[in-house]
């Protein structure tokens, strides 16, 4: 059987610290990181991890807000997207997530597009 995408990206520990070194990439990204430097990065930390571990296929429960109530009120545009998802990508990179892995990340933050923009 076809492992899931989480098993594939290395487990729990690994979605640890791919979500944590998210998170820190978006607080050093010029582009976004005024977005950050307000909000409670332990508690985003948490949520990040337990959005891709249960998005993925893992145990985690994701207890955070849907996505459109999360960004309620930021007004993100495309621009802040890219900066986000380029984040993401090169977190995974680092991490030695494979291509294809890479892509099917990218294929679901992109599907969630108009979830969080101009909200
Ligand atoms: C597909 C794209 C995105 C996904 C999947 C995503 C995912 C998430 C998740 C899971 C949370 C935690 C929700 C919660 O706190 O209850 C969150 C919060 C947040 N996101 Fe996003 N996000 C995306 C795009 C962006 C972009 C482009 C920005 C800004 C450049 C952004 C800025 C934030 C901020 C500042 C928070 C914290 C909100 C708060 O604590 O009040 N997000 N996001």
């Amino acid at each position: 059987m076809t492992k899931s995408l989480y098993e594939r990206l290395g487990g729990a520990p690994k979605v640890a610290a791919i979500a944590r070194d998210i998170v820190q990439a978006h607080l050093a990204n010029p582009l976004i990181k005024t977005r950050f430097e307000i909000i409670d990065s332990a508690k985003l930390e948490t949520n990040v991890r337990t959005f891709i571990g249960m998005g993925t296929g893992g145990p985690e429960t994701y207890e955070g807000r849907d996505m459109p109530t999360a960004h309620k009120g930021m007004n993100l545009n495309e621009r802040e997207l890219v900066a986000a998802i380029d984040d993401v990508l090169k977190v995974l990179d680092k991490h030695g997530v494979g291509e294809g892995e890479r892509r099917e990340m990218l294929a679901i933050l992109y599907s969630l597009k108009d979830e969080v923009l101009f909200k």
